[in-house]
């Protein structure tokens, strides 16, 4: 979800603004997301290497996270948002730690799609994690395999990617999703996240339409089977 900053300094208004504006993106997009069929929705909200942010920054999302969760808490649950949260929680706040908790524990029966909201998240971090988990499980050496470690990171209630999008037109993945992301299709816009909208969901949707996906075999899977049967 990036872009918020410039979108706000555009509009010569700090930067919160554009976090601000990026909630009210976020949820747009979820329901978005939702009516299209899209069973699984991770955003990237706030990265490992995010503390490094002025203070005032940093403290301004944290206290718009905890009023994000007041106000769209029951609007997403009542369209079927299951919510999960991704990341390190030991160094986030014990109010914003039991919010999340309360998003969780509070949409944990909804099954239209499920938005996973990676906070204080890292790809290498989740990668390690895993590590330190699979080792105190006691699993041996010779059993640790990528199904094994897949069910040891922070979101193995989901399914990999098929589509990776990152807004504000930057190209590149900045650690998010480093093992699952592995054969996504990647997709990156230059729109601004809050202007993000079913314009762009669905020029992304469409771009991801067009490729082919292949898995590092000759053929995609699709044509494979389209040939067999045919
Ligand atoms: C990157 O844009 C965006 C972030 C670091 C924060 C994204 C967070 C939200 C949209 C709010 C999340 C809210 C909830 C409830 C999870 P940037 O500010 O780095 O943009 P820039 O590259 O234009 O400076």
């Amino acid at each position: 979800m990036d872009g918020n900053g410039r979108w706000a300094k555009k509009r010569f208004m700090p930067r919160f603004f554009g976090h601000k504006q990026g909630v009210d993106a976020l949820v747009r997009t979820v329901l978005g997301c939702a009516d299209r069929g899209i069973d699984y929705l991770t955003v990237f909200a706030f990265s490992s290497e995010n503390w490094k942010r002025p203070t005032e920054e940093v403290s301004g999302l944290m206290g718009l996270v905890l009023v994000a969760v007041a106000k769209y808490l029951g609007k997403l649950a009542s369209h079927g948002v299951r919510i999960r949260i991704v990341g390190d929680r030991n160094q986030v706040s014990d109010k914003l730690r039991q919010a999340w908790e309360q998003a969780e524990a509070s949409t944990a029966h909804n099954t239209r799609i499920t938005l996973s909201v990676a906070f204080n998240y890292g790809g290498r971090w989740d990668i390690v994690q895993a590590c330190r988990q699979a080792i105190a499980a006691g699993l041996p050496a010779d059993q640790l395999d990528e199904a094994a470690l897949t069910r040891f990171m922070a979101l193995s209630h989901a399914p990999d990617p098929d589509l990776f999008i990152r807004t504000g037109g930057e190209v590149r993945i900045s650690n998010f999703l480093l093992w699952q992301a592995a054969y996504s299709e990647l997709v990156f816009s230059d729109c601004l996240w809050p202007e993000f909208g079913d314009a762009e969901l669905d020029a992304a949707l469409a771009e991801y339409a067009r490729r082919d996906r292949r898995f590092g075999t000759v053929e995609s899977p699709a044509t494979a089977s389209a040939r067999i049967e045919t």
